[in-house]
């Protein structure tokens, strides 16, 4: 039975799709079944891993409001493991139709509970708001990573982020955990940045992963050729951090090892 874990923050550019992606193709590197979700309109998650989202026929949407079978959007991508729900525009328009349908907060779920028994990992991309979309998968999940991008008002918003997932907690997803923070973007030279990792390491005491994503141009390049950055550039530094990262996350699911609520 996959865990379900969602890249949460409603700010956009902190590194949820890159993380989406990277995550999801090293845990199916490490022997993992993953399916990644794209759940951001914009499809970045989907195009990043190479699918054209203008020439796709059926996407996240159609299983979300049209209540199609999962197993008729599910593709796979050139990585051994990896399959993917993409996601497309319409999914934008969603949103709004949604808010008039039966369990609505529930579609996610419905739709993920159909395949969840054939994968150990389903990693969510969420969009960059706290809407209905997220709120979805924030439903979806079992567990909440929150990317933080190592920089000048990294906090900024993370107590409305944690008040939102209370909320789905106490009211819709009795067993949601938060499962961490994670930095990204890190910039070791910069003395902000290494301030910045402590501060985020006061503000989730014992819920910042050991992993720190650098900042790295390979990682930034990899999407725009559709690939991961383990088939883009394995032995980059970028590569490296998010091979770490699925190590600690297979590690933490193992032992049941949580870092504490
Ligand atoms: N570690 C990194 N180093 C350099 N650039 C990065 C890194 N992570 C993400 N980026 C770039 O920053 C931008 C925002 O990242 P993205 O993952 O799309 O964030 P989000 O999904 O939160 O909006 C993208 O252009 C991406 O390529
Ligand atoms: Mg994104």
């Amino acid at each position: 039975m996959a865990k379900i874990i969602s890249l949460v923050n409603q700010k956009g550019g902190v590194g949820k799709t890159t993380s989406a992606i990277n995550l999801a193709s090293c845990l199916a590197t490490a022997g993992k079944f993953v399916l990644l979700v794209d759940l951001d309109p914009q499809g970045n998650a989907s195009s990043g891993l190479g699918i054209n989202i203008r020439q796709m026929e059926k996407s996240l949407y159609h299983s979300m409001v049209m209540s199609e079978s999962s197993s008729q959007i599910i593709l796979k991508t050139e990585t051994l493991g990896l399959d993917i729900i993409p996601a497309s525009q319409d999914l934008a328009g969603a949103g709004i139709e949604l808010v008039h349908m039966e369990n609505r907060e529930f579609r996610l779920y419905n739709v993920l509970r159909e395949v969840r028994t054939n994968y150990d990992f389903i990693i969510i991309d969420s969009p960059p708001s706290l809407g209905l979309l997220t709120i979805n998968g924030l439903v979806a999940s079992d567990e909440v990573i929150i990317p933080v991008q190592t920089e000048y008002f990294a906090l900024e918003g993370l107590s409305q982020l944690l008040n939102t997932i209370n909320l789905v907690k106490d009211n819709l997803q009795p067993e949601l955990k938060v499962m961490g923070a994670l930095l990204t973007m890190y910039d070791k030279r910069n003395r902000l940045a290494r301030q910045v990792v402590k501060e985020v390491q006061d503000h989730f005491p014992g819920r910042v992963f050991d992993s720190i994503i650098p900042r790295s141009i390979r990682l930034a390049e990899a999407p725009g050729f559709g690939k991961s950055i383990l088939s883009f550039d394995s032995f980059s530094k970028g590569a490296r951090a998010y091979k770490n990262l699925a190590r600690e996350v297979i590690k933490m699911e193992k032992s049941g090892n949580k870092f504490s609520v």
